[in-house]
This record gives structure tokens, sequence and C-alpha cells, in this order.
């Protein structure tokens, strides 16, 4: 039998506590958490408590010079600010990593990141949880199957009624401040939205027009919205921390029929030849997904198999580290986009039309 994987988190706070170490727990054959480093003593007492097993650290670099040796891999769970040195020096002491999304605040740092995986021959794996929800799953069941054609529209709404909160004993508005977060609601939901469409739509994009707003005093937009051209459709997304209501609602439109999601409710409209579909021909279905619980214990634990999977198969960087990585480009390219009053910007050529602009 193959030895448990013995694994390091960094960063201790909600989603690590709540999400990754639940889903790591209930899969100790496959992977065991021996070590965590965390900033914050309160959050390390915390660690103490959850996984009395574990050694634990005040920093990476204290972490990895005591532990590197009997370690397989880190899993980063802090701000985004701090993943990419983070990933860095795991990939210097020959460890895989386990990454948060947004895996970096920039698309250099992350393109550098997935440079060092190939380089160092170690996996790279971004938490793209939401592929593993029952109703993301429902949806791309229907688009195997073919049944309502090639998509050529997807929308993709999330509503928030604020921005979701880190860990009380540190900082828990860090998504709310640029330094530490990157940028706003697109940097903090933006890769889950659009991972999805780069799946729906079956390509990768190609141009983004964005625009945002900010009703809070912190530096960060908390309202976005964004029109992305991929070869094969159209993705509209809208994310706010400003809603009325907490909600997902996603539509997925092809040649013969649609899908529409909320929450946990999804429909299936299926055209008949050359119309619109007939009452009967609107199926609905019910994945019970649990929105409203933000830690997806249950999301991680399929995403784990599929890291451990990753890393006995040595694939160093896959289709979701690759699309991790275009999530970042896109996002830094809608930013500039708002700035320039919503103009078009092709993907990867943000930064020519920044200094022109400039
Ligand atoms: N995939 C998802 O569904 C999902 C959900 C929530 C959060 N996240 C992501 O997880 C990451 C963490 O978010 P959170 O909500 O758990 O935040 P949090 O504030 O609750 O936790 C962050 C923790 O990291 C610690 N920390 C900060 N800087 C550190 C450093 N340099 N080294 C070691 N520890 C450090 C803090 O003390 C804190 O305990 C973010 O990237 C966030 O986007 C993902």
């Amino acid at each position: 039998m193959t030895r448990p994987l013995q694994g390091a988190l960094i960063g201790f706070g909600f989603i690590a506590e709540k999400g990754h170490v639940p889903a790591y727990l209930s899969a100790p054959d496959q992977i065991q958490i021996v070590a965590v480093a965390d900033v914050c003593a309160a959050r390390r007492e915390r660690a103490r408590q959850v996984l009395p097993h574990a050694r634990i650290y005040p920093d990476t670099k204290t972490l990895l010079s005591a532990e590197a040796r009997g370690l397989d891999f880190v899993d980063i769970a802090t701000p985004p600010c701090d993943h990419a040195a983070i990933a860095h020096a795991a990939f210097e002491h020959g460890l895989h990593v386990f990454c948060e999304k947004p895996i970096a605040t920039s698309a250099a740092d992350a393109r550098a990141m997935l440079d060092h995986a190939i380089a160092a021959k170690r996996v790279f794996f971004p938490s793209h949880n939401y592929k593993h929800a029952p109703v993301i799953k429902a949806i791309r069941a229907v688009l195997e199957s073919g049944e309502i054609g090639p998509i050529h529209l997807v929308t993709l709404d999330t509503f928030r009624t604020t921005h979701a909160k880190g860990v009380a004993d540190w900082q828990p508005d860090w998504r709310r401040t640029r330094k530490t977060s990157g940028g706003g609601i697109a940097m903090d939901h933006g890769s889950h939205t659009f991972y999805l469409a780069f799946d729906w739509l079956a390509s990768q994009p190609t141009a983004i027009t964005a625009k945002m707003s900010n009703l809070s005093t912190f530096d960060t937009e908390d309202n976005f919205s964004c029109t992305v051209t991929f070869p094969t459709g159209i993705a509209v997304a809208q994310l706010t921390w400003n809603s009325g209501f907490r909600k997902v609602i996603y539509t997925i439109h092809g040649a013969n029929g649609a899908i529409k999601v909320e929450d946990d409710e999804i429909e299936i409209h299926r055209k008949r030849a050359g119309g619109a579909p007939g009452p009967g021909d609107v199926e609905r279905l019910s994945a019970a997904s649990h929105w409203m619980d933000a830690s997806h214990v249950e999301w991680f634990k399929a995403l784990q198999v599929e890291f451990v999977q990753a890393i006995r198969t040595g694939q160093w960087v896959g289709q979701e580290a690759r699309d991790a990585a275009m999530c970042v480009q896109l996002i830094e390219t809608a930013y500039a986009s708002a700035r320039a009053d919503g103009k078009q910007l092709a993907i990867g050529a943000e930064r020519t039309a920044v200094v022109k602009a400039g």
C-alpha cells in the first residue's frame, strides 16, 4: 500500500480550518497534515486544538527549514498577496503545492508559479472547488450528454450581501485591502466565475470589457460586471457584495436548449426542432450544494482526490493550473479595462494598453 502523503498547511484561517482540514481528516489513508504555519498566535493556538499531532510554526520559512525533508506538499491557504512567495519557497524545497484561489495577484506572478512547478517537476494544483459542487456536476453531465448542443452564451451572477470575512483573530477585512487581496470582489470571486466559463464555453477567452464601482470606504471594488469574448461565444458576469440577497444564478445557452441554475435548483430547457421549448420540455432538478455554507467540505474532498492523483501520476501543471493562471490574467485585464472606462482589451495585451493610456 502507498503511504499517505505528508502535508503542511500554510495559513490556518477560515478555509483551512473549516474546509481543507475536515476533508483531509476524512481521508487519513491518503493525506496526513503534520505541520502548520500561521503568522497569528491565536490561529496557531487554534491549530494546536484542531490538529493536536501537528507541529506548529510562526512562518513558512521556519516550517520549511524544520519540516521540508519529511514533507510531500504544502497547502497554501493564506490571503493572495503571499501565495506566490510561499509557492516558490515550497518548490525550492522540492514540494508539491495545493494553492487557494486566486493563485496570485498578478498574471506575471501566476505564470512564474507554473513555470517553477514545471522546472522543479512538482505539482501545482489550484483550489477550483466549485467544479465539485453538485449543481455544477449536474450541469457538466447535461453538457456531456450533448443534448443542448454547443454553448454560445453563459451568464454568471454572484450576489452577496457583504464581503466574506476572514477569521476575527487576524484581519477579517483583508479582502477589502488591495495590498493583501490584490483587488475586490473580482479578485476574490472572479476565479470561480471564470474557470466555470472556460469549461462551459470549451475555449479560452480572447478579450474582455469590464466596469466596476466601490460603494465602501475600502480601496477595492465591491460591484463588478464584465463581458468576456471567447472563440465559441460570450460570457457575461456580474458580481456584487452589495446585494439585497445571497444567490448564485447561472444560465447556459446552447443551440438546442439552455440550463438555468439558481443556487440548488436546476432547469433544463430542451428546444423542439427549430422552435422554443414547450411546457413539457422543461426538466426541473434539485442538487443540494449547500451554497450558504462557505466551507464547502464535500467539494474539497473531491478536489483532494484530484490533487493526490496529480502527484501520483506526475502531472505537474494540468489544465486546472493553466486555467487558474488565465483567471488571474483575465482579472488583471478586467481591472485595466475598467480603469479605461470599459474599453475592450485583448487578453494578454493589457500592459501595452495601460502603458499607452498612461
Ligand atoms: N475556494 C474557496 O471556496 C475559498 C473560500 C474561502 C477562502 N478561500 C481562499 O483561501 C485563502 C484564505 O482565505 P480565508 O477566508 O481562510 O482567510 P482568513 O483570514 O480566515 O485566514 C487567513 C489565515 O492566514 C494567516 N496568514 C496570513 N498571512 C500569512 C502568512 N504569510 N503566512 C502564514 N499565515 C498567514 C492568517 O493569520 C489567517 O489565520 C484566500 O486565498 C481565499 O481567497 C477560498
